[in-house]
């Protein structure tokens, strides 16, 4: 079954406890965290001391999806915040290869997102040390924005490179019961979403209803 990881940027900042409570009652598999730098992106959210503050209310694994300019340099903020899971984008890292070494010398899983321009060919090279990759469905820096239809195609290629690897193949962007059915027969594994989970306040139904 699909995993969901909802992206707490949809969440209301000023309950974020109760918000990962909720979250761990409708069943949802990972809490997705939205670091954005306003710089990769032009928006800015939250950092470390906000993970760190989260941490304790959720056994669920963290995965701190880093849109900023500099992501060899907070790896170790993350870590030490709780994170589980740390995904770059591919598009800032200079050395993709070394970033991922230094994701797993702190002793967590390395992910890649690629933003909806990147060729999945960026990724041939480090398919044998991934643990993740993350496909963008929609340009980074903010929730409630159009699933762009050009990605699955691409997501189907990443399926086929993937092969037998055990990566988690994950979408993020745009993601609603429409476009969650597409993906999934793309061959995507797991759906981060934030205006599909949190909109109405019953995550529990809206959880389900993206599987
Ligand atoms: C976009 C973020 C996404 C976003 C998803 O920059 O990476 O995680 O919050 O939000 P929705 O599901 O509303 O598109
Ligand atoms: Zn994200």
């Amino acid at each position: 079954m699909v995993k969901i990881a909802p992206s707490l940027l949809a969440a209301d900042f000023a309950n974020l406890k109760d918000e990962i409570m909720r979250l761990n009652e409708a069943k949802a598999d990972a809490i997705h965290l939205d670091i954005m730098d306003g710089n990769f992106v032009p928006n800015l959210t939250f950092g470390p001391c906000v993970v760190k503050a989260i941490r304790p209310y959720t056994k669920l694994p963290f995965d701190a999806h880093l849109m900023v300019k500099n992501p060899d340099e907070m790896l170790e903020w993350f870590a030490l915040a709780g994170a589980d899971i740390i995904t770059v984008h591919a598009e800032v890292c200079k050395h993709l290869d070394k970033t991922i070494d230094a994701i797993h010398a702190l002793g967590l899983k390395a992910g890649v997102a690629l933003n909806p321009s990147t060729t999945e060919n960026t990724l041939e090279y480090v398919l044998d040390k991934l643990d993740l990759i993350l496909v963008m469905t929609v340009n980074p820096g903010f929730g409630g924005q159009n699933f762009m239809e050009n990605q699955i195609a691409k997501i189907a290629k990443i399926r086929k490179l993937i092969g037998h690897r055990n990566i988690i193949l994950s979408v993020d962007g745009g993601i609603n019961p429409m476009s969650a059915s597409e993906v999934k027969a793309a061959g995507a594994d797991m759906l981060v979403a934030g205006t599909a989970v949190f909109e109405g306040g019953n995550y529990a139904a809206n959880i389900k209803a993206l599987r």
